[in-house]
């Protein structure tokens, strides 16, 4: 998958973190999409950007305005000791404006890359039932679905299921 034209994508460091929750934030404020309800400031993005767990990276796709997306990639669990050290999660954010430009598909074959070098095996996360866009990116990308978990998320007071995917990097 290529780069769209005039994107260019690379790791976020703190300083990105203004752009970062400002793609967040319009996400969570569309209400339709995310499995957060509530908006992050700058100063709590720049901490979760500076306090990453190890083998954790986040990819920004950047246009000639600034931040116009972002990928996290995070070990699924860090509370065990080395037995899910092969899984990571992933999380997927971009400006409504930038949408079904490849943006999404080029922030993760970028993200995979990196994934697999850094010894992960599978992506495993989740998303709202009730977010097809976002299901047709994942399927588009190749996860498959695990099943669903009813009632699982109450976001803005409201009971949402979620549904369970996962992708394995090697084939
Ligand atoms: C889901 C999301 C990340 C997709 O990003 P994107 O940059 O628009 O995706 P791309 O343009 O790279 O799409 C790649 C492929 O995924 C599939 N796809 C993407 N968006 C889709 C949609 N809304 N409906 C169906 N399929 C879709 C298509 O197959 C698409 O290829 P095509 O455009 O050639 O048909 C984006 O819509 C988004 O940020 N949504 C709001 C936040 C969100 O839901 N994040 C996921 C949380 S789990």
């Amino acid at each position: 998958m290529s780069v769209p034209s005039g994107i260019s994508i690379r790791r976020a460091t703190p300083d990105d973190a203004a752009g970062v929750a400002a793609v967040l934030n319009g996400v969570i404020a569309g209400g339709r999409h995310s499995l957060l309800d509530t908006p992050f400031t700058e100063a709590e993005e720049r901490l979760y950007i500076r306090e990453l767990p190890e083998r954790s990276f986040l990819h920004i796709a950047e246009a000639a305005g600034g931040i116009i997306a972002f990928q996290t990639v995070v070990p699924w669990n860090t509370f065990t000791t080395r037995e899910f050290d092969h899984v990571a999660t992933m999380g997927t954010y971009v400006d409504e404006r930038h949408r079904r430009r490849g943006v999404g598909a080029a922030l993760a074959a970028a993200s995979f890359a990196r994934a697999l070098e850094m010894g992960y095996e599978k992506i495993f996360t989740d998303l709202r039932a009730d977010n097809l866009d976002s299901l047709g990116y994942h399927l588009a990308l190749g996860f498959t679905i695990i099943g669903t978990a009813r009632r699982h998320a109450r976001v803005a007071g409201r009971d949402i299921g979620v549904i369970f995917i996962e992708r394995f990097l090697k084939g």
